[in-house]
């Protein structure tokens, strides 16, 4: 595989960047993940969207234009013949003598690489995942793409170990945030689907916003507030999205199964409407 650096394209093993980037010393930096299907990527518009405002609250200046960040994904996924995955975009603000403010006049650095990944054809949006709840233990400007994800790494290793796929995180304010790295739905016994609104509490996912059109072109009830825990053991249903496994059925939460501990039908149907919207 090959991936890109700071404008070079070098062989994966090849690749490097400084031990003083900003970027590994401080976590001062802001990255994207958009999947590809059909050689394609998905929904990047809105990815790209995200990208351009995470730099800007962290006045992080883009060291290429949006066109040339496409260009860069594009060449990245033809040259690794990547059918179905993701490209992976991370920008941080540059090598610099380790000091907390921003430097002066350095360059921001850009690397991208693709990852293969079977997305489409998932064992586990057929048999459904289970998950677990922890407490949201990040920073106050989750909105922020930003590449500090330690809470995320604690929140998905709690999550493997209790042999669960994925964690949802509860915030100080008791309700659910979102998924370490997705975002939570519950579908309550009324057919309504509930997902907390975007807020500096949450990232604003881009298949959270596909979803949320898509359901409401199809007529289905949405509620944009918050859950608790207690409220997503009693739904119907329960799933997730992201762009690295697009909708995800939820078949138990803390152990409890959620309606009758199998895929359902209106998270099957959301995967199904996002799957025709993605190709
Ligand atoms: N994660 N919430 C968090 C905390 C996330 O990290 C992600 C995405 C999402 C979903 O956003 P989107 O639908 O735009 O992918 C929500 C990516 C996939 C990752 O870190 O790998």
């Amino acid at each position: 595989d090959i991936a890109y650096v700071n404008g070079a394209y070098t062989p994966l093993e090849d690749a490097k960047i400084s031990i003083l980037d900003r970027g590994f010393l401080f976590a001062d930096g802001v990255y994207e993940v958009a999947a590809v299907i059909d050689g394609r990527l998905v929904d990047n518009a809105a990815h790209l969207a995200r990208l351009e405002r995470s730099l800007k609250e962290l006045r992080l200046e883009c060291p290429a234009s949006m066109q040339e960040i496409v260009e860069i994904e594009k060449t990245l996924v033809a040259r690794n013949g990547i059918a179905e995955g993701m490209v992976y975009l991370q920008i941080t603000r540059g090598a610099a003598e380790r000091d907390f403010a921003f430097p002066k006049g350095v360059k921001p650095t850009l690397i991208a690489f693709t990852q293969e990944k079977n997305i489409l054809s998932s064992l586990y949006a057929e048999k459904g995942i289970r998950i677990v709840t922890v407490p949201d233990q990040r920073w106050a400007r989750r909105d922020i793409k930003s590449v500090a994800l330690l809470a995320q790494v604690l929140a998905k290793q709690a999550a493997s170990e209790a042999g669960c796929q994925e964690a949802w995180m509860v915030g100080p304010d008791g309700y659910i945030t979102e998924g370490s790295s997705s975002t939570a739905f519950i579908i309550t016994k009324a057919g309504a689907i509930v997902t907390r609104p975007n807020s500096e509490a949450i990232l604003p996912g881009c298949t959270r916003l596909s979803v949320l059109a898509l359901a409401a072109e199809h007529g289905l009830d949405v509620a944009e507030r918050a859950f608790t825990a207690e409220e997503a053991y009693e739904a119907a249903e329960a799933f997730l999205t992201s762009a690295s496994n697009l909708v995800l059925p939820i078949v138990s939460i803390d152990g409890r199964a959620i309606g009758d501990g199998k895929p359902g039908p209106h998270a099957t149907r959301l995967r199904a409407l996002y799957l025709d919207f993605a190709r």
